[in-house]
C-alpha cells in the first residue's frame, strides 16, 4: 500500500520507529523518481511546488497529518525523519535549480543567435556570362600573338560609325545598319547613335596612335533587328585591326587561320570568299568547316542541319584596310598596310557551345547560365 501524506500515520497502521523510517524512505524514493523528469525550469518548478508548496505541498501535509497528529512516542522519530527528508529534498532542489537555470540561460543564448531548426544557408556562386567567357577566350588567343585590347563608347557619332569608315551619308550599307538614334534637344550640333558595330574603334585607335597598331575591340553593338532565334537588337562583336609598314594578305589570312584553329580546334579548315565592306579592299568573308558534321555536310541522320549540307559555316567579315580609311586618320596609305576583321561573338558562342537561340544570352535564366560555370 502506497504511503499517503493525506492520512495520519496511525490511520495507516504505523506503530513503530522502523515503520516511520520505512515511510520516509519511500517518500525519498518517490522524490528521486520525480527528479528524473526535471528537464527545464518549468518541470523543476512543478516538482518544487509539489514538495515545498505552501498550501498543499507534501511538506505541509506531512507537518499537518503526520507530525502534528503523531502519538507521543513516535513524535520525535517522525520529526527526525521529516527533518532528514526535508534537508535532502531542499538540497537536491536547490542544486537542480542552479543547473536548470544555467542550462536554460545557455540555451536561450544559443537560440537568440542561431535558429537551429532552419535549413542551412546555401549561397550559390555566380559565374561569368558565357559571352564574357568567349570574349576572354578570344582575347587570350590574340594576346598570344601580340594584340592588345581597347574598348570604346557604345554611343557614337555618325562620323565614327559611318563616314570615317568610308560609308558616306547615302551609302546603301547604312540600310543594313539601321539603328537607334538619340533623341537630342533641338539645336544640338550633331546626331548620336548606338554604334552598329565595333569598327568605329578602328578610327579612334588610329587617331590616337601611330603604326604599328595591333588591337582587338570586344564590345556590345546595336541594330534595329526584330528579336528571333538568330537576331537581337543588342549583340556582341570583337573587332580586330593590325596596321604596320609591311603587312601582307598572307599575314592576314595566317592570323585569321591561327585564331580559328585555336578557337575551334586544330582539325577545322578555313576558307575565304570575296565580299564587300566599304572600309576594306579586298573584303572577304571567312568560313570554317562545319564543326557539327566535320565538313562532310551529312550526319548519321542525313543532311547536317547546321550547315544545311554545305559543309561550311559563315564566320565573319574581314579584309585589308581600304586606303581611303587611312585618309581619315592621317596615316600615309603609301607607307602603311593592314587588315581588319569583325567577329560576331554571339554567333561564335552559339556555334561552339551548341546553343540554338541567341535570346538565351539576354534572358539571364540561371538554368541556362549554370551550364557554363
Ligand atoms: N563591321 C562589320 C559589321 O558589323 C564587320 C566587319 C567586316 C568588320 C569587315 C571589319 C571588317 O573590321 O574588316 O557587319
Amino acid at each position: 500500500m502506497a504511503t499517503s501524506v493525506d492520512k495520519t500515520l496511525a490511520e495507516q497502521g504505523v506503530q513503530s520507529a522502523e515503520q516511520v523510517a520505512a515511510f520516509f524512505e519511500e517518500l525519498r524514493a518517490r522524490f528521486d523518481t520525480e527528479v528524473l523528469a526535471i528537464q527545464d525550469e518549468a518541470s523543476w518548478e512543478a516538482v518544487r511546488h509539489a514538495w515545498q508548496g505552501r498550501k498543499s505541498g507534501i511538506f505541509v501535509l506531512i507537518t499537518d497529518n503526520w507530525l502534528k497528529k503523531a502519538n507521543a512516542e513516535l513524535k520525535a522519530v517522525v520529526g527526525q525523519g521529516f527533518n532528514a527528508l526535508r534537508k535532502y529534498v531542499d538540497g537536491r532542489l536547490a542544486q537542480l535549480e542552479s543547473e536548470v537555470k544555467a542550462g536554460t540561460e545557455a540555451w536561450e543564448n544559443v537560440k537568440d543567435r542561431v535558429d537551429l531548426s532552419l535549413p542551412g544557408v546555401v549561397r550559390p556562386l555566380g559565374s561569368r556570362h558565357l559571352i564574357r567567357q568567349v570574349f576572354q577566350e578570344i582575347e587570350d588567343i590574340f594576346f598570344s600573338i601580340g594584340f592588345s585590347v581597347v574598348e570604346g563608347p557604345e554611343i557614337e557619332t555618325p562620323y565614327y560609325n559611318f563616314e570615317a569608315l568610308n560609308i558616306p551619308e547615302h551609302h546603301p550599307v547604312r540600310d543594313d545598319m539601321d539603328t537607334f538614334y538619340m533623341d537630342l534637344p533641338k539645336g544640338s550640333p550633331g546626331q548620336l547613335l548606338l554604334r552598329t558595330h565595333t569598327s568605329p574603334m578602328q578610327i579612334r585607335t588610329m587617331e590616337k596612335q601611330k603604326p604599328p597598331v595591333r588591337v582587338i575591340v570586344p564590345g556590345r553593338v546595336y541594330r534595329r533587328d526584330n528579336p528571333d532565334a538568330t537576331h537581337s537588337f543588342a549583340f556582341h562583336q570583337v573587332e580586330g585591326l593590325a596596321v604596320d609598314t609591311d603587312i601582307t594578305f598572307c599575314d592576314f589570312t595566317g592570323t585569321i587561320e591561327y585564331f580559328v584553329k585555336q578557337f575551334f580546334g586544330a582539325n577545322v579548315k578555313t576558307r575565304f570568299r570575296p565580299s564587300y565592306f566599304p572600309f576594306t579592299e579586298p573584303s572577304v568573308e571567312f568560313d570554317v568547316s562545319c564543326v557539327f558534321c566535320g565538313g562532310s555536310g551529312t550526319t548519321a541522320s542525313g543532311t547536317c542541319g547546321k550547315c544545311k549540307g554545305a559543309g561550311w559555316i559563315e564566320l565573319f567579315g574581314a579584309g585589308m584596310v581600304d586606303p581611303a580609311v587611312y585618309g581619315f586618320v592621317g596615316y600615309d596609305p603609301k607607307k602603311v598596310s593592314g587588315f581588319a576583321f569583325g567577329i560576331g561573338i554571339d554567333r561564335l558562342a552559339m556555334l561552339k557551345y551548341g546553343i540554338d537561340d541567341i535570346q538565351a544570352f539576354f534572358q539571364n535564366d540561371v538554368r541556362f547560365l549554370k551550364q557554363f560555370p
